[in-house]
């Protein structure tokens, strides 16, 4: 298996997800291989939850500004046969790949696939001011 789809899985051990009871765990590799990990962490107000990919996107960001996002592998286990990253993760995703100046990879979804966020969301939103 691939240790990144590993790290997703481990990662969806520490989800916080109370509420909808389907815990999603995300790890990204950055260009000089180190691996940050997220998990989703769920709110009373709903509308305050934040998925795995964007928690470990952040903090890989965040605390890696330099780096560049190469993968990202989710993975959560009330859906092993794998899951794919909603909407509103395909827009940020796609944000860290411009930051990045990398296609990034997604890990983990149905059918043990790897896409490009190209061809998950071929017409990300941006804007120039
Ligand atoms: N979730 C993720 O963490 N990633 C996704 O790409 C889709 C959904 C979370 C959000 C919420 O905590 C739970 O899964 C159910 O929607």
């Amino acid at each position: 298996m691939d240790p990144l789809l590993n790290s997703a899985i481990e990662a969806a051990m520490r989800a916080y997800a109370p509420y909808s009871d389907f815990r999603v765990g995300a790890a990204v590799e950055l260009h000089d291989s180190i691996v940050v990990t997220g998990s989703n962490q769920e709110c009373s107000a709903f509308g305050a939850s934040i998925c795995a990919e964007r928690v470990a996107l952040s903090y890989a960001m965040a605390t890696y500004p330099a780096s560049k996002v190469h993968r990202i592998a989710i993975y959560s286990p009330e859906s092993p046969e794998g899951i794919s990253p909603c909407g509103v993760c395909r827009e940020f995703i796609a944000e860290c790949a411009r930051r990045s100046e990398y296609d990034i990879e997604i890990v983990g979804l149905k059918g043990g696939k790897t896409v490009k966020i190209s061809e998950l969301l071929p017409q990300a939103f941006t804007f120039t001011k």
